[in-house]
């Protein structure tokens, strides 16, 4: 089975991809893909057949997205918890990847007819050397593509995430790139695994668990989250069609939301520019007064001075990433 699988919606299908699409559209969904292992001991199969069918719905799961104009999903593989598992199961779960990424690495011509950019979010020293080449070769190769996004969640935790970026920004400091006062909420989104993705609109887990198991947690507070019943191997179009439409209902509330949290950001780095800029003029000017044209003039210098950092600490910081990828890549498997 290949990463997108080829076909078309039936006619009923197609009908009703057409009216959800009148309404307001997720840009990006996220999908928890629970349940492989209970639909492996319903059906009778081994284990590692429930996650290849997990596979190959994520596949199907894909083509639907696509058909419904959805261009960025992102997807929990395997998060660095599932490495509790058994050795058996760790172990088979490396080798579908490594499966998986290879035939990626095949099927170059239909990635690019499409478009699809694949990323890889997580700690990938985690993983055996073997898979990270082969992760690193696929990334590499689809980075130029911009139609379509998958972001592919391996050895991946939020928290695992949160911790790396705040470590991120504290190598700026100690390169001097950025100052302690330019740390801030904005900054710390532009340093986790998902910099270059918006936020998710819709949050979908299935097989019934009702909880987020550190996926995306700073991502998806102002997202729709969707748990629904199905096991993942099950999971139809008609399920996703489910989903997108508890997202249309909710869909003023989550834009109010985001508006409010976007408002209070600005007003927080405002905020934090203008403390900053009057301990700088208190310090330069002996504690004389300083008239309103010249804190202006101060606080404007100040917002450029910091954005000038924050953009060359944000390159710098994708530099060392891509970096990571290129050398890893280049290494043969
Ligand atoms: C959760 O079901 C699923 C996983 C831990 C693995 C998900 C992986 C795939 C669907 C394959 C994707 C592979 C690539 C290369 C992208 P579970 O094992 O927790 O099952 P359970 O909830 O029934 O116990
Ligand atoms: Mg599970």
């Amino acid at each position: 089975m290949s990463w997108i699988r080829e076909g078309e919606l039936s006619l009923l299908e197609r009908l009703s991809a057409n009216i959800l699409k009148a309404g307001p559209m997720p840009k990006h969904v996220a999908f928890i893909m629970d349940g492989n292992r209970r639909y492996a001991r319903k059906k009778h199969v081994e284990r590692q057949k429930g996650h290849t069918q997990g596979f190959d719905k994520l596949a199907e799961a894909l083509r639907w997205c696509l058909n419904l104009g959805i261009h960025e999903v992102t997807v929990y593989a395997f998060s660095i918890e599932n490495f509790k598992r058994s050795k058996e199961e760790v172990n088979g779960l490396m080798e579908l990847a490594k499966e998986k990424f290879l035939r990626l690495l095949d099927e170059q011509e239909n990635l690019e007819k499409h478009g699809v950019c694949i990323r890889v979010l997580g700690d990938l020293t985690l993983l055996p050397e073997d898979l990270q080449h082969v992760i690193a070769k696929a990334v590499v190769s689809t980075r130029a593509h911009t139609k379509c996004f998958l972001n592919v969640c391996f050895a991946y935790t939020s928290r695992y995430e949160i911790t790396n970026a705040v470590r991120e920004m504290a190598w700026g400091v100690e390169q001097g790139l950025i100052k302690s006062s330019d740390v801030s909420e904005a900054l710390l989104s532009q340093c986790l695994y998902t910099s270059n993705s918006p936020n998710p609109d819709l949050l979908i887990r299935t097989s019934g668990e009702v909880r987020l198991s550190d996926f995306l947690l700073w991502q998806t507070s102002h997202s729709c989250i969707v748990f629904q019943s199905i096991l993942w191997p099950e999971y139809s179009f008609w399920n996703l069609c489910e989903a997108v439409l508890q997202y249309q209902l909710n869909y003023r509330s989550i834009q109010k939301a985001r508006e409010l949290h976007k408002e209070a950001e600005t007003a927080q780095q405002l905020e934090s520019d203008r403390s900053c800029v009057a301990e700088l003029l208190r310090q330069g000017r002996n504690g004389k007064p300083v008239d309103a044209h010249s804190r202006h003039s101060a606080l404007l210098s100040y917002t450029a001075g910091r954005e000038e950092r924050v953009s060359r600490f944000l390159s710098a910081l994708q530099q060392k990433r891509d970096n990571f990828f290129e050398q890893m890549s280049s290494l043969t498997a």
